[in-house]
């Protein structure tokens, strides 16, 4: 087991590449936090993988509030004595607005479930990790943190601003044995459609034209796989850094 006895905390966890993350660290020897704002569907994962004999507790998360970022860590800590594992995965699409058609309270929303919770959970967690000497930090960012229209400029925006976060994080840390990554999803078969309202016609006509050229779409479990690379040893010397897994989509340009 590549994870024995580590304790995670995954945010996003009641769904798609959380879930899937959630499931496979818990196979891999993990405690889990299955963090969410969908408390059911939280409740559910959690119920799968203590069905296997592994250990799992669900947290309900608004990730875009400071007081749920810091109670989801603190539980990690009063339940299992510590983290040693974040995964910052939770995030909604826009609705693929160009910035001619961007409201102020949706730009706020975005960055703050898909960014500024991204710093607030590392900052929660890294007194901890200083203190262990010892850490990972895994986000989930997207093909469109790296490229320019592979949604609304929102969207890109706060997925860019994870992947500057990450490097930065990654930089920082580097000797006192924290390591940040962040993975880009392409095109993956989850539930995100659902946060997609208000759809700009305009801006989707254009992200078309980038779509047009997906090779295929992945699965959930194709990104919890880069994920256990990233919080396992195996990834020891990878730090700072962005794993692509797009089933080659950005090659393209
Ligand atoms: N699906 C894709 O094609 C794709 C591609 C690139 C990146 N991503 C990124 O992957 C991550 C996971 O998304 P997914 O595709 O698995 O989608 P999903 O909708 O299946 O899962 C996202 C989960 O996040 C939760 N969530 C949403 N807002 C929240 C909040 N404020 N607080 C706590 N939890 C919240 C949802 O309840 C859901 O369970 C997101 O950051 C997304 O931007 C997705």
């Amino acid at each position: 087991m590549k994870l024995k006895d580590k304790v995670a905390v995954v945010t996003g966890a009641a769904s798609g590449m959380g879930k899937a993350i959630a499931e496979l660290y818990a196979k891999e020897g993990a405690k889990i936090i299955v963090a969410d704002l969908n408390l059911d569907g939280a409740n559910s994962v959690v119920e799968g993988i203590t069905s296997n004999g592994a250990s799992a507790k669900a947290v309900q998360v608004n990730v875009a509030k400071k007081e749920d970022i810091d109670n989801m860590i603190d539980t990690a800590v009063n339940e299992y004595g510590t983290i040693d594992i974040l995964v910052n995965n939770a995030g909604i699409m826009d609705g693929f607005e160009p910035v001619g058609e961007i409201s102020d309270d949706r730009w706020d929303q975005i960055f703050d479930i898909n960014t500024k919770s991204v710093m607030r959970a590392m900052r929660k967690a890294i007194p901890i990790f200083l203190e262990k000497e010892q850490g990972v930090i895994i986000n989930t960012a997207s093909t469109g943190g790296l490229n320019g229209a592979h949604a609304g400029a929102t969207y890109g925006a706060s997925k860019h601003a994870v992947i500057g976060l990450t490097k930065n994080t990654g930089f920082m840390y580097a000797q006192k044995g924290i390591r940040c990554n962040a993975i880009a999803p392409g095109a993956v078969e989850t539930n995100i459609s659902s946060s997609m309202t208000n759809i700009s016609k305009f801006g989707a006509e254009r992200t078309k034209v980038v779509q047009g050229v997906i090779p295929g779409v992945g699965q959930p479990e194709d990104i919890a796989d880069v994920a256990l690379f990233l919080a396992s040893d195996d990834s020891r010397f990878v730090n700072g850094t962005v794993v692509t897994a797009d089933g080659g989509w950005t090659a393209a340009f």
